[in-house]
């Protein structure tokens, strides 16, 4: 099982970006989890490509980009254009749910698809087979800093059965919110193999060993 931490760059000092990618380019975290927010998905407005562009020339690490925009078909070309290696959006967010997907191989990215704390794992039940990557959402997405929420827990339990029921080893199976190390052993034992964390690395005294210590918890 892999155990892979995601720090997202939503926590980091936007004043010193190039300085905190560089940080997380040392760190042994092995992606970069990248917030796109357009404020009518969720109440919240983050930012777009230019943000992009400076983060993928800081690193070589892998960019999982998570779009909280409604109708990303509209996008998902761009974002990989822009560095993507991972482009996850929301099971929410569009009805054109194969078009995206198709989209996003064509462009070269690997596919993941996010669901909301409200969303039932078994609606992507058919999708699956698909996927590269499913996204639980721990928290409303929207904001940084907010309390994990337990039943996200469940859900990998259940999607972690269905690969194994699927044969989909290949799949992996994130989780993006509230995460610290005080939950993250939770997760791996759940079947997470990719966990994002915001606030507890970047408010960390040493951000580096706090991802250390996720991988070791
Ligand atoms: C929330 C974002 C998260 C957020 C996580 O909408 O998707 O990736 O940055 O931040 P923490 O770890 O602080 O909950
Ligand atoms: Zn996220």
């Amino acid at each position: 099982m892999k155990r892979i931490i995601a720090p997202s760059v939503l926590s980091a000092d936007f004043g010193n970006l190039e300085r905190d990618i560089k940080m997380l380019d040392r760190s042994r975290a092995e992606w970069v989890h990248i917030d796109v927010m357009d404020g009518v998905f969720v109440p919240n407005i983050s930012f777009g490509f230019p943000v992009m562009k400076p983060i993928r020339k800081a690193t070589d690490k892998v960019l999982d980009v998570h779009l909280m925009i409604t109708e990303p078909e509209k996008y998902v070309t761009r974002f990989v254009e822009a560095g993507a290696d991972y482009v996850t959006f929301h099971y929410e967010a569009t009805d054109k749910i194969d078009e995206c997907i198709e989209l996003i191989r064509k462009a070269g990215a690997k596919v993941g698809i996010s669901i909301k704390p409200g969303t039932e794992p078994n609606v992507l039940d058919e999708l699956l087979p698909k996927l590269d990557m499913v996204l639980v959402m721990s928290v409303e997405p929207g904001f940084g800093g907010q309390k994990f929420m337990p039943s996200s827990i469940g859900k990998c339990e259940y999607l972690t059965a269905k690969k194994r029921e699927l044969g989909l080893d290949e799949l992996i199976i994130e989780v993006d919110g509230g995460i610290s190390a005080s939950n993250s052993r939770l997760l791996f034992d759940a079947g997470a193999e990719a966990l994002v964390a915001g606030s507890s690395v970047f408010g960390a005294a040493d951000p580096e060993q706090a991802i250390v210590d996720m991988i070791n918890s």
